[in-house]
């Protein structure tokens, strides 16, 4: 990106990209209340390939035997241009297993960690700094030999956020297991206690105290709320390798989520080589493999986060829907895979602009000068419910509001008379209730009979009703009827004057033929 007018620039990452590392596999496995089976495990890998995740680290081959054949199975799966990854120990057992399980896949890597904090090591590990360090090069040149030759090696310096008193020992201990043959130097923010920009700055001080050949990689935890923050700001200081989990899945409050990463990178300019497109599918599956349910407020993906709700949000997202850039949108659902950008939910706090997207949006003629006569019925209504507005709520208040607004006569409800000889049509008639009775051939011409109580005649020309998809609309029918004009009750009146077709909808066969009937005579009525 240009640098900007004020000097502060959005991409500082002078052209470096990042190199995406999924531990969903086995950090975020390891803290499921079912943890997954090879058949499981295997479904997730795939949608990682999709996803386009450079490295994935599949498991943690010496934790369990079911866990030792995934790592086993999915390194077969691999393709040539995936890292993949198992964990372990800094001890030998593990190593062994990691190695034997892990070979099978064309870029094979074991991972393996030791705590170097010196809270970890004195109370965790009971060891001297000088023993923790010595075992960690140990290890590192075990992995290097179990591999012969094949893949690579990275060394995690466990606890590293808690490493700021004994940051020249961590950094002395990286030289040394560089030398024995790791070339990724991974920095977890084991448990996030802090700020993001003291890890970061612990980021950049090793960043610049290794040698350029070495990836240096970021891990952070989520207890804070800030992992996504610390490892976005972590590549900008020189992190390569960013490791992540699919929903954020992991150890407490989870890992770095991976879709909230991605996409920061690629809004700040630079390319990303995830493929966004599968992000919002890859999350609903993942919710429904991991059995955890996706927080309605999460961002990016959760249910509720395209709906605006207040009037001013509501007004800035229309003026500015379909634009690359959204008022109040942070991305195009389009970029992630989610059909959906903006959602304008009615509720009391809701503006003009609201009415008139949602009206429109339901497929109902409206303009702004009626969208501002609206808004405060709907008000209303909402605060009468007590909160949002249902589609079908809307429509109701809508054809209460402008349909009705002016209309003479007022249809309010209908009942078979008790005596079984026609029906008793509710109406408001000029501003007053009636009751009005007929009866006839069947509901329609009961109608046409009952509002001659009123001194109104009536002609029906044509009729037609169709049924409606039920997927579709909540309404069952949809009636029109052609009507015109009658001056006079006796049979031989001429009917005279414009035809009219009134139009009526609803669940109720009966009902929506009735309404397409009233709706005509108001026509006919405001001439
Ligand atoms: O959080 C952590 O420290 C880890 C290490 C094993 C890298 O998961
Ligand atoms: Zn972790």
């Amino acid at each position: 990106m240009d640098d900007s007018k004020s000097g502060i620039n959005i991409d500082t990452s002078n052209g470096r990209r990042p190199f995406f590392y999924d531990v969903t596999l086995r950090d975020g496995n390891q803290a499921l209340r079912n943890p997954w089976n090879l058949h499981e495990k295997e479904k997730v890998f795939r949608q990682l390939l999709k996803l386009g995740v450079q490295g994935i680290e599949v498991g943690y081959a010496g934790a369990s035997p079911m866990d030792f054949a995934s790592v086993e199975h999915l390194a077969r799966l691999a393709p040539k241009d995936v890292v993949v990854a198992s964990l372990a120990r800094a001890v030998p057992r593990d190593i062994e297993m990691a190695g034997r399980a892990i070979l099978h896949a064309p870029r094979p890597r074991i991972h393996t960690f030791i705590g170097l904090s010196p809270f970890a090591m004195e109370n965790v590990l009971r060891m001297e700094p000088a023993k923790v360090a010595q075992k960690a090069v140990e290890s590192v040149a075990l992995c290097k030999s179990v591999l012969g030759g094949k893949g690579d090696v990275q060394f995690s310096a466990e606890h590293f956020g808690d490493s700021m008193d004994n940051l020249d020992f961590v950094i002395e201990t990286f030289h040394r297991v560089i030398e024995a043959g790791a070339t990724v130097i991974n920095l977890p923010n084991t448990v996030e206690r802090y700020r993001p920009l003291v890890f970061v700055e612990m980021v950049r001080k090793v960043v610049a105290a290794l040698p350029k050949h070495v990836t240096v990689a970021v891990h952070t935890h989520n207890d804070l709320g800030m992992a996504t923050a610390t490892t976005v700001e972590s590549f900008f200081a020189g992190a390569t390798q960013l490791e992540c989990a699919l929903n954020g899945l992991g150890e407490r409050a989870g890992n770095t989520n991976l879709y909230e990463v991605a996409v920061a990178i690629h809004n700040c300019g630079v390319e990303n080589p995830v493929n966004m497109r599968e992000i919002y599918e890859t999350s609903l599956q993942v919710s429904e493999w991991s059995r955890v349910p996706i927080y309605e407020k999460a961002p990016l993906v959760g249910s509720d986060v395209v709906a605006h709700r207040s009037g001013i949000h509501q007004d800035g997202a229309s003026k500015t829907q379909g634009m690359k850039k959204g008022a109040y949108r942070a991305v195009e659902g389009d970029l992630i895979g989610r059909g959906e950008s903006d959602r304008i939910a009615f509720t009391s706090q809701s503006g003009k602009s609201a009415v008139h997207e949602i009206v429109k949006g339901l497929g109902l003629p409206i303009t702004l000068e009626e969208a501002a006569v609206l808004q405060p019925a709907l008000k209303a209504a909402s605060e009468q419910a007590g909160g949002e507005l249902s589609d079908a709520q809307i429509k109701a208040v809508y054809f209460d509001t402008l349909v009705n607004r002016n209309a003479p006569l007022v249809f309010s409800g209908m009942k078979a008379n008790a005596d079984g000889d026609g029906f008793t049509f509710k109406v408001v008639w000029n501003g007053e209730q009636k009751s009005l009775s007929g009866s006839g051939t069947g509901p329609v011409d009961a109608c046409m009979h009952a509002v001659e109580q009123i001194g109104m005649y009536f002609h029906l020309v044509e009729y037609t009703q169709q049924a409606l998809d039920p997927e579709g609309s909540e309404f069952a029918a949809e009636a029109l009827s052609q009507i015109r004009l009658q001056r006079k009750a006796n049979a031989g009146a001429q009917p005279e004057g414009p035809v009219v077709i009134g139009r009526g909808k609803d669940a109720d066969t009966v009902l929506a033929n009735v309404r397409a009937l009233f709706s005509g005579m108001n026509l006919l009525l405001a001439g």
